[in-house]
């Protein structure tokens, strides 16, 4: 059986440096994958991320370009130069950075430029490329009629522009994963423990949906981050994400 925890990933949505680092210690090794936003990049750059590699933990650096193909490719050239190990990295545990996302409104060139900097910048710097997603429709977005039209549109977008997947609702994963294909990464945030409180996010669903949506990865924030007791909230997320694996 899969590990559920290869396809969780915590989204490190918190203010200050000392609140993420009490996160990751407290979630110890129930999380192996970290989602770092602007909240922390704007503040810390990539010295959150180096801390996070530095523990061992799998970076998805989800700064959401949205500029013309020069700068996105230019901004895509830079993430993945967070790939390379320091030179102090010492004991092995460190990992290059397994995916970063861009818009997909941003349009065909743009996407196409963000995939071509990442193949480059990764064989010069001999490095794994970081896979790379584009955003379809916000999860924060109600869904209408039009929603699942736009969100496969958009799909099919980032796969021709030589995207790996996209990020996308549970609402519409099982639709992307019939008709992009079992390689495409689909990425679902959006997701609440049927009694957990949505927030601003509208294209909701559990843990065990999203799995059996065939979502690739999951985003959580607010349900385990702003938990009591986060590691507890993680544990019982990772189990709803067992009980579909295994059913
Ligand atoms: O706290 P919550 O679980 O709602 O956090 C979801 C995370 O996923 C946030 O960091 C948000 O920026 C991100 N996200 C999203 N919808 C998208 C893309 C990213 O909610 N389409």
């Amino acid at each position: 059986m899969t590990d559920p925890r290869s396809k969780l990933i915590v989204a490190l949505d918190v203010s200050t440096y000392e609140e993420a680092r009490v996160i990751v210690e407290t979630l110890g090794d129930a999380v192996e994958i970290y989602k770092v936003g602007f909240q922390q990049f704007v503040a810390y750059g990539p010295f959150i991320v180096r801390y996070l590699q530095a523990q061992g933990k799998k970076v998805f650096l989800d700064l959401k370009f949205h500029d013309i193909p020069n700068t996105v490719a230019s901004g895509v050239t830079s993430a993945v130069g967070l790939s390379v190990a320091p030179h102090d990295a010492g004991t092995g545990k460190f990992a290059p950075l397994l995916m970063l996302t861009v818009h997909t409104q941003g349009g065909v060139e743009m996407m196409k430029a963000a995939a071509e900097a990442a193949k480059k910048r990764a064989a010069e710097l001999n490095v794994p490329r970081p896979l790379i997603v584009g955003v379809t429709v916000l999860t924060s977005d109600a869904a209408t009629d039009e929603t699942p039209k736009l969100v496969l549109a958009r799909a099919r977008m980032a796969k021709e522009s030589g995207l790996d997947g996209v990020v996308a609702s549970v609402q519409e994963a099982a639709m992307l994963r019939k008709e992009c294909g079992k390689d495409f990464v689909i990425v679902t945030p959006g997701i609440r423990m049927a009694d957990g409180a949505a927030g601003d996010q509208k294209r909701v669903d559990t843990p065990g949906g999203a799995i059996k949506n065939g979502s690739s990865f999951l985003v959580v924030g607010r349900p385990i981050v702003k938990a009591q007791d986060p590691r507890q909230a993680a544990l019982d997320i990772l189990a709803d994400m067992r009980r579909a694996l295994t059913s």
